[in-house]
């Protein structure tokens, strides 16, 4: 049984030159493929959705549906909340992953309802190899829990989720009408009033070989729409047309993609894209993403309106998010098995 540890624990004992075996993921190319360098990822305005021109909002919604079905990722500027938070938000979780071991072993647990979770690489039992990654996970809505150390940190989680949340309920409000619905069509379909939100930070310190362990392997994410940030270093890579692409988000930016819970609602017509992140031998990267949901109890299908049994046919069973959190606590990717044939 490997001694229990962190990744950061193990870059900073002395004389790292090489990755212990088990943490070998396979040879993978981390230089994303050669891709058409004229290729980037949408941006979208977010000031121009309520900027209380009709035209604008109409243009926004317009290239945000285009965002959604030909990479499911966007940039978002505009956004309103600011830097200040977003960079405190960053520090905080950096001095999180300095405290000292068994302040954050307390967390440590594989249980995906515990409303806080720390975890790191050597703790995932089940997995053939470890990834290159410490991370803590809380649950911040519709109750909002966070570790009370270090000192601060709850609070600017706490306003850092508060403010996310009310630039995703804005997003899925021009989303729902992107897919033709009226405004609210998400808000009340997905019951958001007590939508499940995931704050979740990732620390990768530098490796000494990052071409031979990965951060975090290929997976698509649960729920609506995740928001993520980070620190400027890059690491995420996106599938785009059947090749890895390499982001480097906007500063200040949000990034955002379209996950599980959107496809199927939307029937397939925004897909939910495949991502993982890579590591780098030189500088510590820290990520954050809040993951946005609808409501543990909520029944996710396929949106009636966008079912036609003859041309448009559902292409996912239905199922309640619930369930599907505890289908993917067995390891087993959630989407692989509501999506039907059709899909
Ligand atoms: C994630 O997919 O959850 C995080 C990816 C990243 O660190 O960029
Ligand atoms: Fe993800």
């Amino acid at each position: 049984v490997p001694k229990r540890t962190t990744v950061k624990a193990l870059v900073e004992s002395d004389g790292l030159t090489s990755i212990p075996s088990n943490y070998s993921y396979a040879t993978h190319p981390n230089e994303s493929d050669a891709s058409d360098p004229n290729d980037t990822i949408p941006t979208i305005d977010f000031s121009l959705l309520n900027s209380g021109d009709p035209h604008q909002r109409s243009k926004v919604i317009q290239d945000i549906d285009k965002a959604c079905q030909e990479w499911g990722f966007f940039m978002l500027v505009n956004h309103g909340v600011p830097e200040t938070l977003m960079k405190a938000v960053l520090a905080g979780c950096n001095e999180f992953f300095n405290l000292p071991m068994e302040e954050k072993m307390e967390f440590a647990t594989k249980d995906i309802w515990k409303p806080i979770r720390f975890g790191t690489g050597v703790d995932i039992k089940v997995e053939k190899f470890f990834f290159w990654r410490d991370f803590v996970k809380v649950i911040a809505h519709p109750e909002f829990h966070c570790p009370s150390k270090p000192q601060g940190f709850s609070e600017v989680v706490q306003e850092y989720c508060k403010r996310s949340r009310k630039v995703t309920m804005e997003l899925l409000k021009a989303i729902s009408e992107s897919l033709g619905f009226e405004e609210n069509y998400i808000d009340k379909a997905m019951n958001l009033k007590s939508g499940w939100q995931i704050f979740a930070a990732n620390l990768y310190p530098p490796c000494p070989q990052p071409e031979l362990a990965m951060g975090i392997p290929a997976h698509t994410d649960h729920g609506l729409l995740t928001l993520l940030i980070e620190n400027g270093i890059g690491g995420l890579q996106i599938q785009h047309n059947g090749k890895w692409f390499h982001v480097n988000p906007l500063p200040n930016s949000f990034l955002v993609n379209t996950a599980d819970h959107l496809e199927i609602l939307s029937n397939g017509r925004y897909k939910s894209i495949m991502h993982r992140a890579v590591v780098n031998s030189k500088s510590t990267r820290i990520s954050i993403a809040t993951a946005n949901g609808p409501s543990l109890d909520t029944t996710v299908c396929p949106a009636l309106e966008l079912v036609d049994n003859e041309s448009r046919p559902a292409a996912y069973i239905p199922m309640k998010y619930k369930d599907y959190m505890n289908l993917q606590l067995e390891g087993k990717p959630g989407l692989e098995h509501v999506r039907l044939p059709v899909a």
